[in-house]
Order: C-alpha cells, then structure tokens, then sequence
C-alpha cells in the first residue's frame, strides 16, 4: 500500500480510502445494500492490504452506514483513520436536526461517536456548505470540538473555491483549526474541480480526496453502446441524474480505457484509478464496493503505475474546456 499525507498535515493515510456508503441503502443515496458476511469480508481485506482511511457520514442510511463500518472493524476500530461527516438531514421533522449550525454539529458529533463506537473523530468533516448558518459560526464550533479532543482534523467536502478560500482565511485570521482535506467529485469523467477548487486547495495546503473516482461504477468498463446501464443498476437508478456527463463522449473513453487496460494487463477501474494516484495534490481516493471481488479488483491499483505519457494522453483526451476567468489568466498569465 502507498501512503500518502493528507494534505500538509503529518497524518499518514492510504492512497486507497474505503467508503461505507455501499454498505446499506436506506434514506440518502441508496447504494446498494450488502449483507453484512459481505461488509465483514470487504473490511477485512482492505485492513489485510494495508488499507487505514475509512470514511462515512451521519446520513448515510441515518447512521448506519456508521455504525456497520464499526461494526466490521470490531477491536480495530481504534487503529485505523476514519472521516465522518456533519450537516445533511437526520430528521425531516426537525429543522435543527441539520445544517452546520454549532447547535447541530455539538449534537451531531456525539451521536457519530456513538455509533462508531470511539472517542474522538479522526477527520470530521462538513458535508457540503450551508447558506442558512453563518460561515463564522461553523468554524468556532469546530475548532472547538478539536480543542476539546473530540475530533483530530478537520475538512471539507463539496465546497466551491471561494468557500474553501474564506473559510480557510478565516480560520488562519482567528487562530482556528483549520480545514486540511476537501472531498469532491473528481474522475476521469468529471473534472470540474480543476479549475477553482484544486488551485485553492493548493494554495492553502488541502489535500483532495476525490470521491465515486469510478462515476458510480460507469469507469470500471462494464458498460459500452451495446450494454448500457439496464434499469435497475445502480448507476441507471441514482448515478444518472447526479454526475452529469456526455454518454457517447463517455464511450469513447472506455473504449481508449479498454486499451491502455490491456496494454497493462490491467483492467478498466484500475486505470481510471490510477488515473487520480498520479494527481499529486489527492491524498487518497475513497472508492466505494459492492462485493470482494470488485474490491480485489480496485486495490489491485496499487501495484502498477501509469507511464508519465499515457497520464497526459489521458489528461488530454477528458481536458474539459476551460471557462472564462481561466482562459483569460491562462493567456495572460505570463504578461
Ligand atoms: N462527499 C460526498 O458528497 C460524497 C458523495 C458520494 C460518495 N462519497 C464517498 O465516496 C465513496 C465512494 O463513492 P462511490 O461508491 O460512488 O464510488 P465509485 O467507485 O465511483 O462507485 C462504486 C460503485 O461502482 C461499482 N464498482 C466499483 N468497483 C467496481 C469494479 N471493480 N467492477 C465493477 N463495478 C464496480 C459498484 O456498483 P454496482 O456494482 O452497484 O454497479 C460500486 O458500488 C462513498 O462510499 C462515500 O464514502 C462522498
């Protein structure tokens, strides 16, 4: 396994990071559920091959996704990293049990540490930005949190880059803990993030951990013009209307995909994810599995790397094109 820092902190973790929102499927992004023999399996062989970075949230499955992750790791549950977060709704009838307002997060907090069973949260992190709770607010409570030893770094996850910035200047300003990570959708499929949010991650020293690095299962291969997503896959039911991109641009790339794949011995999902290894500013890369058998195929990943050219192929041939201000700084960036 390769370990990596996350972010600027001194934190070692997995380059592989497993996500628990396959394990169960009721309530926010219905995954998939798996039996729990098969959660048990999945953890294991992830802790076997070296795998320490875990990440769930509260609403996954309204905490069961969290407590089935501990479950799995039994006695180990200490020794390993694992991210959570804060924000979604818990509770559909009660209008403070959401959002990023110190209110919810005090409370939000112990019911996590509860369901995972530890003592502290080793990333916590913010679901995605809450316009109804001040910016201000938000950080003092986390900062707190860490003072008191409930919580050892926190992160963000679906932010736009001036919300990374001022929250992160903010921050710095009052003498705060501040974000070191930034989760976000980030795939040979969807790139977005390149222009706003990995400059500001850069520059303010976050590391990204990119999440659905597969698109939900589409970048693994298994789907082509002939064998589209049926009906009842997980992509079709939950993917489609989520991570938007061009279908037969989509093709093609599996079809370049296929190649490199074999070129490597390797298969469609590794290339993909290796893919994102190469990217130095990710710290790890949190898949998602069904089963062992897709996990044995991910992890695989780690035992082969892609040429420095089939790297830039790849960056070349998703480049999206790049929106006004960058093409205007990208022209004149050097006058
Ligand atoms: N912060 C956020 O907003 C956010 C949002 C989404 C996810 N996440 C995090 O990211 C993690 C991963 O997300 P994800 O599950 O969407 O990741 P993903 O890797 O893009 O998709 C995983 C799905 O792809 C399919 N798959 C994976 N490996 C495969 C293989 N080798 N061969 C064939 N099919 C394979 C499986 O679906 P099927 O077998 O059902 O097709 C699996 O459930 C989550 O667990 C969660 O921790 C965070």
């Amino acid at each position: 396994m390769e370990y990596r820092n996350l972010g600027k902190t001194g934190l070692k973790v997995s380059v592989i990071c497993l996500g628990a929102m396959t394990f169960t499927e009721k309530g926010w992004r219905s995954a998939g559920r798996m039996e729990f023999s098969q959660i048990q399996q999945v953890v294991d062989y992830a802790l076997d091959k070296g795998v320490n970075f875990f990440d769930t949230a509260d609403i996954y499955a309204f905490g069961e996704s969290e407590q089935l992750l501990a479950k799995a790791l039994g006695k180990k549950v200490n020794d390993v990293i694992i991210a959570t977060k804060v924000r979604g709704v818990m509770d559909e009838n009660d209008p403070n049990n959401r959002s990023l307002s110190r209110y919810h997060i005090f409370k939000s907090i112990d019911q996590s540490l509860k369901r995972l069973n530890r003592d502290y949260i080793d990333l916590y992190q913010v679901h995605w930005w809450d316009n109804t709770t001040p910016i201000e607010e938000t950080i003092e409570a986390l900062n707190d949190l860490v003072r008191i030893g409930k919580v050892r770094y926190i992160g963000i996850s679906d932010f736009a880059g001036w919300q990374i910035a001022k929250s992160v200047m903010l921050q710095e300003l009052k003498g705060y803990s501040k974000f070191v990570s930034a989760q976000m959708y980030y795939s040979l499929l969807g790139r977005d993030i390149e222009f706003e949010v990995v400059p500001a991650c850069e520059d303010l020293g976050l590391g990204i951990l990119p999440w659905s690095p597969l698109a939900g299962g589409f970048l693994t291969g298994k789907y082509s013009r002939e064998n589209p997503p049926p009906p009842d896959s997980r992509y079709a039911r939950m993917e489609k209307p989520f991570l938007r991109f061009d279908f037969e641009k989509a093709y093609d790339l599996i079809d370049q995909l296929k190649k490199i794949a074999h070129k490597y011995n390797a298969t469609v999902s590794q290339v993909a994810l290796n893919w994102l290894r190469a990217k130095p500013f990710v710290s790890s890369i949190i898949i998602g599995v069904r089963n062992l058998e897709q996990l044995k195929d991910n992890l695989a990943c780690v035992d082969w790397e892609l040429s420095k050219e089939d790297v830039e192929y790849l960056d070349e041939i998703t480049k999206p094109e790049r929106p006004y201000p960058q093409w205007f700084l990208d022209m004149f960036a050097d006058l």
